[in-house]
């Protein structure tokens, strides 16, 4: 029985969980569901944005689904549940994998994971207004452990998926002290894993050969802004944002999500497209061990995806419903 903690959160959130759960429960998979409170409408609710016993029940749970939060206009005192969960829980890992989908908008041959450091850098929450408000600092925040750990991640995962090459992406001719942390770190582990070959790359090249040559790249491991910024602009060449699909990993929790938001614009509109939280559900189920059901969820959504059964952002005609029925006929 795989206990799962369903996070359903704003706007368009419940729709693609509700899908989602739907498909999980059409495995052969014994499933213990609980659903949680996060976000705005939490917040208006019971006072917090992330009460205590979310995170209670993620930390309790095998996994959690998330769907996705609004962030309201400026309250005092409101923080963003989505860093807090992954700093509470020191979820690290961000696995962002770009893979292509049998679709005329994608490219082709690619295949690519963005390992990004999920707790620290520029997202460190560090941050001070001086001189008056004339100047503004935020610290870049870099650990040895931090660096340490998500590189390990990243050459791990290669191994564990027969990727052969990792690319540390940094910026450590410039950022001389952080980056160039995270740059020493990174080539002394990458020598503890002989059988998978390194290659360093500075993140504005990075970035311009994401866009030539996507397919040149395997695993991609990186900072959180920089990891934030390339994994975003990697989506783009397979599908967008409908089916972009994340994991943040810890030690002892992990939570997946789709990439996109909580797109108040489509809710109620049937046109969310509930793949991008598929594609997070069969990660998911990576994660747990049951990877022969993650490839039959994939297959079941490339069949949906090639023979044009999907959500108006596709070019398809199906509401998030009728999407979600028909994934569960191929399955
Ligand atoms: P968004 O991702 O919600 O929407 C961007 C665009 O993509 C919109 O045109 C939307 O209609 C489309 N889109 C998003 N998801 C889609 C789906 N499943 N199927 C089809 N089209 C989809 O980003 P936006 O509009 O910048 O933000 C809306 C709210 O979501 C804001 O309050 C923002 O703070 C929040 N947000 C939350 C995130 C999270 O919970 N992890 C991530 C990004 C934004
Ligand atoms: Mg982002």
């Amino acid at each position: 029985m795989n206990k799962i903690c369903l996070l359903p959160g704003d706007g368009i959130g419940p729709e693609v969980i509700a899908s989602a759960r739907e498909v999980l429960t059409a495995l052969p998979i014994q499933w213990d569901f609980i659903e949680c409170g996060i976000g705005y409408g939490e917040y208006q609710r019971s006072g917090s944005p992330l009460p205590d016993s979310t995170i209670h029940e993620i930390r309790h749970a095998d996994a959690a689904l998330f769907g996705a939060v609004t962030t309201p206009p400026d309250i005092p005192n409101y923080f963003s549940p989505v860093v807090r969960m992954r700093q509470s829980l020191d979820l690290y890992a961000n696995l962002r994998p770009t893979r292509s989908i049998p679709h005329p908008s994608s490219r082709a041959g690619i295949d690519l994971l963005i390992v990004r450091e999920n707790t620290e850098g520029l997202y460190s929450g560090i941050e001070r207004v001086e001189e008056d408000g004339d100047r503004a600092v935020t610290e870049r925040v870099i650990t040895r452990k931090g660096s340490e750990r998500i590189v390990r991640k990243a050459f791990d995962t290669a191994r564990q998926t027969g990727r052969k090459t990792v690319h540390v992406v940094h910026k450590a001719n410039v950022l001389r002290q952080t980056c160039g942390l995270f740059r020493s770190v990174a080539l002394e582990v990458a020598k503890e894993y002989p059988d998978i070959t390194m290659q360093e790359m500075l993140v504005d090249t990075c970035a311009m050969e994401l866009v030539r040559a996507p397919e040149q790249f395997e695993v991609i491991v990186t900072t959180n802004l920089f990891g934030d910024i390339l994994s975003d602009e990697a989506c783009m060449f397979v599908g967008g944002l409908g089916v972009a699909a994340s994991g943040n990993i810890g030690v002892d929790a992990a939570v997946f999500e789709p990439v996109h938001g909580s797109a108040p614009n489509l809710v109620g509109t049937g046109k969310a497209n509930p793949t991008a939280t598929f594609l997070a559900a069969a990660m998911m189920l990576d994660y747990l061990g049951e990877k022969e059901q993650a490839t039959c969820l994939r297959n079941a959504i490339g069949v949906c995806i090639s023979s044009g059964q999907v959500t108006p952002d596709l070019g398809g005609s199906l509401t998030t419903s009728q999407m979600t029925e028909k994934v569960i006929q191929r399955l």
